[in-house]
């Protein structure tokens, strides 16, 4: 069977962040399904090793970085994004300017994640933007993930079982 390769990236940086626990199921997910390979990509990784490229001319696209390998190969990407005033974070956003030309046509999913009732879908709306200036594809179904401070118990089992099959998993 052909294998397709879609990474997630895990889109905030912040201590503490709800997201990963979200990033960590739906790669779980993502691991169970044949013909997909996939990734965990942390933003906050990137920060801290210092590997996004400066901006302009003569950034990623010139120089190797490990987003630019990962992203060349990929047929996708399934964003897993907070909403931080009404936006998304500014460290993804500097992930996704550090390339260009490896985006071209590839989808690009989206989950929003909020502690909140809207689940982030003021991020994943401003992300669908984003990816059009990318000359990516927003997949039109998108994943909200309301109250997801709660979605987690202690030992990190997801306790909204629907959550599950919700249609970005199937
Ligand atoms: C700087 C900041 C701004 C935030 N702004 C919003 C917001 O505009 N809308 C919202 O629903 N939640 C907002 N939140 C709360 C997030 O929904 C909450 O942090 C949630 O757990 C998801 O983000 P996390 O992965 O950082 O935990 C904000 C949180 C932070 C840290």
């Amino acid at each position: 069977m052909e294998q397709i390769f879609i990474p997630v990236v895990l889109g905030t940086a912040r201590e503490g962040r709800e997201s990963e626990a979200v990033a960590k199921f739906v790669f779980g997910e993502f691991q169970k399904h044949e013909g997909l390979t996939t990734e965990l990509v942390d933003v906050g990784d990137h920060l801290r090793n210092r590997t996004l490229p400066p901006y302009g001319k003569g950034g990623a696209d010139e120089v190797g970085t490990p987003w630019k390998e990962t992203m060349s190969r990929a047929d996708g990407i399934l964003i897993v994004s907070p909403e931080y005033n009404r936006g998304y974070p500014g460290e993804l956003k500097m992930l996704l300017d550090s390339l260009y030309k490896e985006y071209r046509r590839k989808p690009m999913g989206l989950i929003g994640i909020s502690d909140g009732p809207w689940g982030g879908s003021r991020a994943v709306e401003q992300l669908k933007l984003v990816a059009a200036g990318l000359s990516m594809v927003a997949v039109p179904t998108t994943v909200h993930t309301p109250f997801a401070d709660k979605l987690f118990d202690e030992d990190g089992h997801i306790t909204d079982e629907k959550y599950g099959e919700r249609s970005i998993f199937q």
